[in-house]
C-alpha cells in the first residue's frame, strides 16, 4: 500500500513511460547538462523578450552555477551562434531594483564570472550577456538585441510537476495558468477555483514578473495576438473593515509593487508590460472584465495536503 503511494508520487499522470528516468527528455533543440536542458536560440531580442521566450517553454534564461556550467554554455554558443558573439543569460539587477544582481530563476548567484571593470552598477546596465571569444559577463542594457540561452526542465514541459495546460515556476514552486476570456473577478475566481487553484497571489517582485510575463505570452497565443501590455486580475481584495488588502487564498500580503489608491475600485489587475519588468497593479470594480491568472499547488504539494488531511 505504501509503496503504492510512493509509486504514484513519482509517476502521478500515471504515464506509460516514466520519462522521469529516460536519460535524456530534452525537448528538442535543447542538450542536458546537469540538471537542466540548455536551448540556444539565435535569433535576437531584447532580455525581457528573450525571458518571455524562455518562460513561454516552461524555462528561464539560463542561470549559472559554477565554471563548469560558464564553459558549457560558452561552448553551445560558439558551436550555435559562431564566433564572434555575445549571448544573454539570466543575470539581471531588474528584479532588486538595480541594487544587486540576481538569477531570473529564482537561484543565488554564488559564482560570477565578471570582465575587469564590470559590472559597472550604472542603473541601465541592468543585465547580463556572456562574450563567448572570452566567457566574460558585460553589464548590458536589457533593450539590446541578442542571441540567448533558456534553461529549460529536462522534462519536456512542467506536466510532471503540474496539471496539463498549467506552468511551473521553479522560484515559487507552484503552478500558474492564464485564463484568456475577459470576465468578472467573481466568475474568474470561480473558474480558478473549478480548475483546482485560485485566483494568484502574489509575494515577491520575482514572481510578479514571471506570473506577468508568462498570463501575458498565453494570452497571445490564445488570442494570436503579438500585444506588448495587458491587464489581468489576480486574488486581491479589499476589506472596508479592516481597510487594508488581502489576497482571497489567505496567504499574507506582504509585497506589493506600488501604492494603490482605493478610489475606483476595491479589485486589483497586474498591469503587465513586456517593455518593462516593473509591472505595477492598479484598481477595478467587480463589474470589470478581464483575463486573469490562477495558482495551483504542483502535484506533489496536493499529494502531501491530501495526506496530511486522511
Ligand atoms: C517534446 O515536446 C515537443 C513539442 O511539445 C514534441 O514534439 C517532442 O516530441 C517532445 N519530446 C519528447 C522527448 O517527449
Ligand atoms: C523600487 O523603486 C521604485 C521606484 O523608485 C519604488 O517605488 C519601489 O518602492 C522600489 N521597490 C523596492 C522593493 O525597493
Ligand atoms: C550556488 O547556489 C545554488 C543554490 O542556489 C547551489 O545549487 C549551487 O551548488 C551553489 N554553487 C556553488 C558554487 O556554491
Ligand atoms: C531590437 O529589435 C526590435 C525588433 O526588431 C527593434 O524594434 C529594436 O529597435 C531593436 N533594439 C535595438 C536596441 O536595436
Ligand atoms: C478582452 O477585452 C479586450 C479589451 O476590451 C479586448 O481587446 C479583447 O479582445 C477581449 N478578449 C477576448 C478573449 O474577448
Ligand atoms: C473583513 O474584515 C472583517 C473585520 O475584521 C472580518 O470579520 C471579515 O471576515 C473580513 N472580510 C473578508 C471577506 O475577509
Ligand atoms: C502571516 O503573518 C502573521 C502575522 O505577522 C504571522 O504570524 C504568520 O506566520 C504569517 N503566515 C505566513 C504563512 O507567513
Amino acid at each position: 500500500m505504501f509503496l503504492l503511494f510512493v509509486l504514484s508520487l513519482l509517476f502521478p499522470l500515471a504515464s506509460p513511460t516514466p520519462i522521469l528516468f529516460s536519460p535524456s527528455s530534452c525537448p528538442q533543440g535543447a542538450t542536458q547538462n546537469g540538471n537542466f536542458c540548455y536551448k540556444p536560440v539565435g535569433e535576437p531580442k531584447s532580455w525581457v523578450y528573450a525571458q518571455i521566450d524562455c518562460g513561454s517553454q516552461g524555462g528561464n534564461l539560463a542561470s549559472v552555477q559554477n565554471a563548469f556550467d560558464n564553459n558549457f554554455l560558452v561552448g553551445l554558443a560558439k558551436t550555435n551562434f559562431g564566433s564572434p558573439s555575445a549571448f544573454w543569460i539570466g543575470g539581471t539587477s531588474l528584479l532588486n531594483n538595480d541594487s544587486s544582481w540576481s538569477w531570473v530563476d529564482g537561484s543565488k548567484m554564488n559564482y560570477s564570472n565578471w570582465a575587469p571593470g564590470r559590472p559597472r552598477n550604472t542603473d541601465s546596465y541592468d543585465s547580463i550577456q556572456v562574450h563567448v571569444p572570452n566567457g566574460y559577463w558585460y553589464d548590458t542594457p536589457r533593450a539590446a538585441n541578442l542571441s540567448y540561452i533558456c534553461q529549460l526542465p529536462n522534462n519536456n514541459g512542467s506536466n510532471e510537476l503540474c496539471e496539463a495546460g498549467w506552468y511551473y515556476i521553479g522560484a515559487t514552486n507552484k503552478c500558474y495558468k492564464a485564463v484568456t476570456n475577459n470576465d468578472s473577478f467573481y466568475n474568474q475566481r470561480s473558474t480558478c477555483l473549478t480548475y483546482g487553484g485560485d485566483l494568484v497571489s502574489i509575494h515577491s517582485q520575482l514572481e510578479n514578473f514571471a506570473v506577468g510575463s508568462l498570463a501575458l505570452s498565453e494570452l497571445n497565443k490564445a488570442l494570436n495576438t503579438d500585444q506588448t501590455k495587458a491587464s489581468f486580475l489576480i486574488g486581491l481584495r479589499y476589506n472596508f473593515t479592516w481597510s487594508s488588502w488581502y489576497w482571497v487564498d489567505g496567504t499574507n500580503f506582504t509585497y506589493q509593487p506600488n501604492v494603490m489608491s482605493v478610489t475606483g475600485g476595491y479589485y486589483a489587475i497586474i498591469n503587465v508590460n513586456s517593455l518593462s519588468v516593473q509591472y505595477p497593479w492598479d484598481v477595478t470594480l467587480s463589474s470589470s472584465k478581464y483575463p486573469a491568472i490562477c495558482e495551483g499547488d504542483t502535484f506533489f504539494v496536493k499529494a502531501m495536503k491530501k495526506l496530511l488531511q486522511d
